[in-house]
């Protein structure tokens, strides 16, 4: 799939931006399809429905979280709800939907595994892929939370690092609306944090105590239909989206079946849900 040139930029950068990697009307179903599915995160029907904010992690002892691996969960915006209750419509409150749609949802499921997409996975090194999480982001106009910086080698530990993330953009992310921002390069730098189950909730590993460097991000606009590939020790971030525009993005993680993906990790699947590949 990909250039010698692409290749090498991978290499160096640790990212690479794939304009019209998917049609943008496959775009246009998915969201369609997704916000179809909206009747079903009335948090007035479903009562766990949990506010999603990742620069408090206040959400991660939360059960509903931790066993949202292999289903398909709906997440509030922090912003979204006072008392306890919505202050906006349910289509802008939503955060995101996730952790399985990949695997249970057959609309996710043709989107997420097409031969485009395994033979990218192919060359970015992945000797037997499995396709682990897949969300779906709203970043909604107004009040998208923050994603604070990181990497996906945190969150999806595997020994040794194997994970991939594919972030597609289903509408035109701008600096204006919130799009992802990445280090290039600092995949190459130690990782300096592990989240991981610890008893009943979970933790953070410190593991370097540098901060992530803020001043070399650099912003990645994409129009709909791009695929943003991240090495999954590549520093990321994307800010709040104060604009009226929202970002729905869908971004599936991967790691390899070669590598050992630790019982500790967050994520977990039940014995009847292993992992698939393409
Ligand atoms: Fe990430």
């Amino acid at each position: 799939m990909l250039s010698a040139e692409q290749l090498a930029d991978w290499e160096r950068d640790g990212f690479l931006v794939l304009p019209g990697a998917v049609e943008p009307r496959a775009c246009d179903r998915l969201r369609a399809h997704v916000v179809s599915r909206l009747a079903e995160a009335d948090p007035a029907a479903n009562s766990s429905l949990t506010v999603f904010d990742t620069t408090e992690q206040g959400h991660a002892q939360d059960e509903y979280f931790l066993t949202s691996g292999d289903v398909v969960r709906w997440f509030l915006e922090e912003g979204a709800v006072a008392d306890g209750r919505l202050t906006r419509p349910l289509e802008l409150a939503v955060n995101k939907l996730g952790h399985a749609m990949h695997d249970l949802d057959p609309e996710f499921d043709r989107f997420s595994r097409t031969p485009m997409l395994a033979g990218l996975a192919a060359d970015v090194g992945l000797r037997d892929p499995r396709l682990l999480q897949s969300m779906y982001i709203f970043k909604q106009p107004g009040i998208g939370g923050e994603v604070s910086c990181h990497c996906d080698h945190t969150f999806l530990w595997t020994e040794p690092q194997s994970v991939i993330g594919f972030w597609f953009a289903i509408e035109d992310a701008t600096v204006e609306n919130g799009c992802l921002w990445v280090a290039p390069g600092r995949h190459r730098e130690p990782v300096r944090t592990r989240f991981r189950r610890e008893g009943s909730g979970t933790t953070m590993d410190l593991l370097d105590p540098a901060p992530w460097p803020t001043d070399d991000l650099v912003p990645v606009e994409a129009d709909k239909g791009t695929l943003i590939v991240l090495h999954g020790t590549l520093p990321h971030w994307s800010a709040p989206n104060t604009s009226d525009k929202s970002r729905h993005a869908y971004t599936l993680h991967l790691i390899d079946g070669d590598a050992d993906y630790p019982d500790d990790n967050w994520l977990r699947r039940g014995p009847d849900m292993p992992l698939r590949g393409f």
